[in-house]
């Protein structure tokens, strides 16, 4: 349960009550400058008292500070967490300090937390002119719910970790600000629930999560959350002619699903406002087919539904935040295995839109069953298209684990791309797919092949390839691969999967809306 009070956190009963401090030091005068506790209340400044002026902390972001029995206060103990320097601070370094505090209590077994609301009056109008109430409450609460996702699911030992209560506490007399904090607390707990129940999604193994039951559990939240949604199999991929999304489907005894979700606004919209088209790469497990993968990491590829799993999440906060525009979502799932009837190097396919692929490595599937969602979004209506896919290894190569892919034909849709990344506090960067690349696709064979000749520029290679799909309509490519699950847990989260681009996916919609 998470929960906003307007109340005194001085007097609030908790296990754990966190406060948030800045770094004020600038590296001048003030080089020694000891942090600045992020409240107006003499009671809990005076718990920390001397704490803070041991210089033993310094406010980094995500540092900690633990005080038991804090004096004059109600609660058993008062955390202190850092959020960095001021002149920095970002709803990312709340969010992060949030997800901290309550990562810190499960690993302590606590069961509830609550965490003042950060209160900007605290410090001078030199070092920060105001922190933005909605989108601080927004960032709050988002970290507080990722950070208690754990994938644990399938330990019979799994401890119920999970915080039972978690409240931010705002103070009472902000009370002007007070709607502010109320939606910007509603609206990430919306986006926070889309983004853990994509991390589900993406946790789920490949042989629980096949292409049928993505279907159902694509279905069942749409249900839930007032959505359309029709889910659809091999008869009409084929009626679709959609050769390409077959051909990775075809050496599977799973049979694929093809996704269609809708989100119609309350508003009545002009006729000719925008509609949105999202494609989510769903391959439930990439054995990489006859071009088979080696041995070692092949389980991650369970994790190689990520994009689709963004998609559906995003449709999710998306719903539930009654945004004002035109959405639609296709999932392309499939499960790519070597088999006897599986699709082979040198098959030429005929996709969606007739454009013919010589397929040179069978493990480059995932462009090809997003061609044809690509065409398949074009032909339903959409006028902006954004994919998301976990699509090369040469974008984790390119870019490390930090950062994802980001490609786009159109200078508008990527511009907001760029501001809903930033505002949703996650890493994209940009990569070229200008027509010099157009070689590395050129075949004698068909239209365009699915790989390069060589390794050389292969996260570009792929997005050229469905570049060519997208055609004139603008459009984004995220490639996630690197950031779709983490390898190591951090301060503010479990290891596993990231629910990345979600969030950037939500505010992008956002800027459709007039
Ligand atoms: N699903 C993989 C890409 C991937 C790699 C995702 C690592 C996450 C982590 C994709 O289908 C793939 O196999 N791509 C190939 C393309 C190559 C054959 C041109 C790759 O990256 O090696
Ligand atoms: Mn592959
Ligand atoms: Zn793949």
């Amino acid at each position: 349960m998470t929960e906003l009070l307007f109340d005194d956190a001085a007097t609030f009963s908790s296990p754990l009550l966190t406060l948030f401090a800045v770094d004020i030091a600038t590296g001048g005068r003030d080089a020694d400058a000891l942090p600045t506790l992020l409240t107006t209340s003499d009671a809990l400044s005076d718990a920390v008292g001397e704490f803070l002026t041991s210089g033993e902390f310094r406010a980094e972001c995500g540092e900690t500070l633990l005080l038991h029995r804090p004096a004059g206060l109600r609660a058993e103990r008062l955390l202190v967490v850092g959020l960095g320097k001021v002149k920095a601070l970002c709803p990312a370094e709340l969010r992060k300090a949030a997800g901290t505090a309550i990562r810190f209590a499960r690993a302590r077994n606590i069961q509830a937390a609550a965490l003042h609301f950060p209160e900007d009056r605290a410090l001078s109008d030199e070092h920060l002119d105001t922190l933005d109430c909605l989108p601080a409450a927004r960032a709050l609460v988002e970290g507080i719910l990722l950070a208690n996702y754990e994938p644990d699911t399938y330990r019979n030992d799994r401890k119920d970790h999970d915080l039972e209560r978690m409240t931010v506490l705002a103070p009472a007399q902000q009370a002007s600000t007070q709607e502010e904090i109320r939606s910007g607390f509603a609206e990430g707990q919306s986006i926070a629930a889309a983004q853990n129940w994509a991390r589900v999604l993406v946790n789920e193994p490949g042989n629980i999560l096949t292409p049928a039951e993505l279907g159902r559990r694509a279905a069942a939240m749409a249900a839930e959350a007032g959505l359309s949604c029709e889910v659809h199999s091999t008869d009409t991929l084929r009626e679709l002619r959609m050769g390409a999304f077959l051909a990775v489907a075809q050496g599977s005894a799973e049979p694929p699903a093809l996704i269609v979700m809708r989100y119609e606004p309350d508003e009545r919209l002009p006729a000719d406002a925008p509609v949105l088209g999202l494609v989510g790469k769903g391959i439930t497990f990439d054995t990489g087919g006859i071009s088979i993968k080696g041995a070692e990491g092949m389980h991650h590829m369970k994790y190689d539904m990520a994009g689709a799993a963004a998609m559906l999440g995003a449709m999710q906060a998306i719903a539930a935040l009654k945004l004002p525009v035109r959405v639609l979502c296709i999932v392309c799932a499939a499960e790519n295995m070597p088999s006897s009837t599986a699709y082979k190097p040198g098959d030429v396919l005929t996709t969606m839109s007739g454009t013919t692929v010589e397929v040179l490595n069978t493990d480059a599937e995932g462009r090809l069953v997003l061609a044809d969602g690509l065409h398949y979004a074009k032909t339903l209506g959409a006028t902006h298209l954004i994919d998301a896919a976990t699509l090369t290894g040469a974008c984790v190569v390119a870019l490390g684990k930090v950062n994802s892919g980001l490609f786009s034909n159109d200078e508008d849709t990527c511009d907001r791309f760029l501001r809903a990344y930033r505002s949703a506090g996650e890493h994209f960067w940009r990569l070229p797919c200008t027509d010099d690349y157009k070689p590395l696709i050129e075949s004698s064979i068909a239209d365009i092949q699915n790989t390069g000749m060589d390794r050389y520029g292969g996260a570009i290679t792929a997005a050229m390839f469905l570049k060519e799909f997208a055609g004139d309509t603008p459009w984004v490519h995220l490639d996630i691969a690197g950031q779709a699950w983490i390898d190591d847990a951090r301060s503010d989260i479990a290891k596993g999967p990231s629910g990345v681009a979600v969030r950037s996916i939500v505010e992008w919609v956002r800027t459709y809306t007039a």
